[in-house]
């Protein structure tokens, strides 16, 4: 899948999605607009819901917010039972605003500030998912009564290099993530927790990268999880209630690229668990836990840009700017992540494509949106829509050069809805302080 799963052409070659013209959409909200097909979101939250299940029924998908975040958004994973991963105070903020129950919702994070747990434990999330031996001590200090102990999973770093950018691994033993299998911390991590009964201690997660495609890769981590959960039942004679390998499951941006679809990552997973859990012979059936992110809105979310001027460099190439660009997706330029387009209005027969350069329109050679992408002849006016683009785009979005952040829309069965404003110019005034006002330091 490439598209939203509703997209499709009309007869005279618009692009519809969720039942709803495209071009009618840019009309009616401006553009840059983000559009996410509703239906695709169910989908995938059900395929890895129904893919899992058949393999372990104990298992919880919970979607990873920093892919993306909104109310509208996590209504929907509320109405499908998918949970919630937060990394930030914002994060959970937005996920208790819009009714997720805490107990759904697992904090993550290598770097929690000590407000940061205090209100996680005070929502009373499910799961704070401890990274290292200093959050142990800002978690004691919280920590009441043995009655209400603190939920808890360690995140361990397994050591595993998956094949991913530099800037995705996170699996690695030079990592800034979770506390490492192989130099012990994670065995002492899991001492300190156990010694501590105002902390209960879970089980164990791992995390080993993002936008990867290897069933293999995922299935390291699974036994990553279960080999140290059979070793901490050796040392400390703990059986796990719960153990995660993580999110990470990659899609496709390009026609080019094929992705696994969730159903079949999901299947993988769940397998992997269930052959690992055999050979392991705990006693009891932990909860399996998977953390997509990128894989649940990615593909259901398409970016419309409009186009502005055309510029022709002969025997070079010819570079056709856009009304966006790095400042609603920094993914090209931040890792070199490669896009494909199409036009809004690609007409009702074959048209000639030549090569284009896509540019953005920030004041940096490096916003470069697509290099090198086929398409007919584009005029200023023009609207151009990127597929894949629902993950880490607009959840990375800035005001560079003060641009507005776009308007986000959400489709459904031919109806649109605004999900999130565009900003405005007087937004982008909203925290100024135009009279003095002195701090007293
Ligand atoms: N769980 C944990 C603990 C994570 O750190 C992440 C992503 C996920 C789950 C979800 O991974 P996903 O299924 O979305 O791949 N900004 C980068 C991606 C950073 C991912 C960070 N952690 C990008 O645009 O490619």
């Amino acid at each position: 899948m490439l598209w939203p799963l509703t997209a499709e052409r009309d007869p005279d070659g618009l692009l519809h999605v969720g039942g709803v013209s495209v071009a009618a959409i840019a009309e009616a909200a401006g553009t840059p607009v983000y559009i996410y097909d509703e239906a695709t979101i169910r989908s995938q939250c059900r395929a890895y819901r129904e893919g899992l299940a058949a393999h372990w029924p104990e298992a919880v998908v919970t979607y990873a917010a920093k892919a993306w975040i909104s109310l509208a958004l996590v209504r929907i994973l509320i109405e499908e039972g998918v949970n919630i991963d937060v990394v930030s105070g914002g994060e959970l903020y937005v996920a208790l605003q819009a009714g997720m129950p805490p107990e759904r919702i697992t904090f993550h994070g290598n770097s929690k500030s000590f407000a940061e747990l205090e209100m996680a434990v005070a929502a009373g999330v499910g799961s704070i998912v401890v990274d290292n031996f200093d959050e142990i001590d800002r978690l004691y200090a919280l920590s009441a009564t043995p009655q209400e102990p603190i939920p808890v999973m360690l995140r361990i770093n397994p050591g595993i290099d998956a094949h991913t950018h530099d800037y995705r691994k996170t699996g690695i033993v030079d990592s800034k993530f979770g506390l490492g299998v192989q130099n012990g911390d994670a065995a002492r991590a899991v001492a300190r927790l156990l010694d501590n009964d105002g902390l209960d201690l879970l089980g164990y997660h791992a995390h080993i990268g993002s936008q990867i495609f290897e069933a293999e890769t995922f299935a390291a981590s699974v036994d990553a999880v279960v080999d140290f959960a059979v070793a901490m039942r050796e040392r400390f004679s703990v059986e796990p209630r719960k153990l995660s390998p993580g999110g990470g499951f990659g899609i496709a941006h390009t026609d080019l690229e094929l992705a696994p679809d969730a159903r079949d990552y999901a299947a993988g997973v769940g397998r992997a668990f269930a052959a690992a859990f055999d050979a392991a012979g705990f006693t009891s059936r932990p909860t399996l836990v998977i953390e997509p992110g990128r894989s649940i809105v990615g593909n259901a979310g398409i970016a419309v840009y409009q186009v502005e001027a055309r510029k022709v460099i002969p025997g070079v190439r010819t570079y056709v700017s856009v009304d966006g660009g790095m400042a609603d997706n920094i993914r090209p330029a931040l890792y070199g992540a490669v896009y494909s387009a199409e036009l809004v209005a690609a007409g009702n027969g074959e048209l000639p494509k030549a090569s284009v350069t896509l540019a953005g329109k920030f004041c940096e050679s490096g916003d470069i949106l697509i290099r090198d992408v086929a398409l007919p002849t584009i005029e200023p006016g023009d609207l151009i829509a990127v597929p894949a683009s629902g993950a880490y785009c607009l959840a990375m979005a800035s005001n560079y050069n003060m641009a507005p952040r776009p308007a986000v829309v959400m489709v459904h069965e031919g109806r649109v809805r605004t999900v999130l404003k565009r900003e405005t110019y007087r937004d982008l005034l909203s925290r100024e302080v135009d009279a003095n006002q002195y701090l007293s330091v």
